[in-house]
């Protein structure tokens, strides 16, 4: 299967952890719909780690826990998909899962045609309890073999934290999205972590394999499995915006139960979910001004011609940020300007010739879609 855009969806972890069932489950996808979430794009409903047995059975099958999803995983799957939403599952490259459940080393084909005849239609698959004799690309080849043989269109979801130089070799497996860092967590701190250890990635992501910075912490406010100390509304924008811009799978993970005005806005925001959409060119940044690493400008190319920016601050002061059309290609004299329109404001903010200054708080940012306009 060659994806075509980021996947967007929800996912069980970052909230649940390991209490998760099915009544959770169907709730949860019937909130996908009734909030609005489906409409704006968010499709799949990926049960992670923690959903079954800690055996398999005498004939070596992954064994869903019968307390947990009394009904199995075809129904549950059947009933995903009634909702017109899509299934995606969760196993390890190694022997068991990060969360001590089986693995599917050894198992590769077997698993894959269970979940084929499950209905799945996402697999996410981790890196941990990897034997140490044999090279993880080599683990992904496996499953991403036994994927594209299962008889079903599986979206491989490669979560191996960008460990191994996973980024050189992860295009080879059939992997449809790789995971580029370690878990995020619910805090400022992990979050300002993430964004720098971007830097280097830009290059690695796009249509052919997403670059997949990890699962959203918008809306967790600090509960659940990953909530740490919460981030502030402004800081998930930031997030959002950030994860957004360089095109990286948004899977939501708050408690949608418990979902609140703004973080439904943040989420369905559609000029934003276009931008994520829209990822075939590489991310950048700018030069910009003395503190680049805390106050980045990141740009990307949109397929209609446009640009999309992020002016993020991620020093604890207000700063004032420019960027030069200089560095978008754009030379002073040349008869164009851009047309800059806040796309969280859904505000047109005028053309300008040379160069856009903002303001913007201390953990915070301004988004922007520009357009080339003749003067
Ligand atoms: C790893 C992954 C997480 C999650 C857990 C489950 O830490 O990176 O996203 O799947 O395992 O145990």
């Amino acid at each position: 299967m060659y994806l075509q855009r980021p996947t967007l969806g929800w996912n069980s972890w970052n909230t649940f952890g390991n209490k998760i069932n099915s009544k959770l489950i169907r709730e949860t996808a019937d909130l996908m719909v009734s909030s609005g979430l489906r409409e704006a794009g968010y499709t799949y409903l990926v049960i992670d780690d923690c959903w079954s047995l800690r055996q398999r059975d005498k004939r070596g099958n992954l064994v869903p826990d019968p307390e947990l999803f009394p009904e199995g995983m075809k129904a549950l799957g059947d009933y995903i998909h009634d909702k017109g939403l899509q299934f995606g599952m969760y196993s390890c490259v190694g022997t068991q899962t990060c969360a001590g459940y089986p693995g599917s080393f050894g198992h590769e084909f077997q698993d894959a045609a269970t979940f084929a005849s499950w209905g799945v239609d996402y697999l996410k698959y981790d890196y941990c309890y990897k034997p140490m004799m044999v090279d993880g690309c080599i683990l992904y080849r496996r499953m991403g073999l036994a994927l594209k043989n299962c008889g079903r269109d599986i979206v491989f979801d490669a979560c191996s934290w960008g460990y191994d130089d996973t980024r050189y070799w992860i295009r080879t497996t059939g992997a449809n999205q790789w995971r580029s860092t370690l878990d995020l967590v619910d805090s400022w701190e992990s979050l300002k972590n993430m964004i720098l250890k971007q830097n280097d990635q830009t290059a690695f992501g796009g249509m052919g394999c997403f670059n997949d910075m990890d699962m959203l912490i918008v809306g967790m406010y600090g509960s659940g499995n990953v909530g740490i100390t919460g981030c502030t509304d402004e800081e998930y924008r930031l997030h959002y915006s950030l994860w957004a811009l360089m095109g990286s799978p948004l899977m939501i993970g708050c408690d949608l139960r418990e979902m609140n005005d703004t973080t439904r806005e943040i989420l369905t925001n559609p000029e934003v979910i276009a931008i994520d959409q829209d990822a075939q060119s590489q991310p950048f940044r700018i030069p910009n001004g003395y503190f680049p690493e805390e106050q980045p400008v990141w740009v990307k190319q949109l397929d209609n011609g446009d640009y999309a920016m992020v002016y993020a601050n991620l020093h604890d002061d207000g700063v004032n940020i420019c960027a030069c059309w200089w560095d978008l290609g754009l030379p002073p004299g040349c008869g164009y300007g851009f047309a800059v329109r806040d796309v969280w404001k859904h505000e047109d903010l005028g053309v300008y010739e040379n160069t856009f200054c903002v303001g913007v708080p201390a953990h915070s940012c301004r988004m922007f879609r520009l357009a080339l306009t003749k003067l």
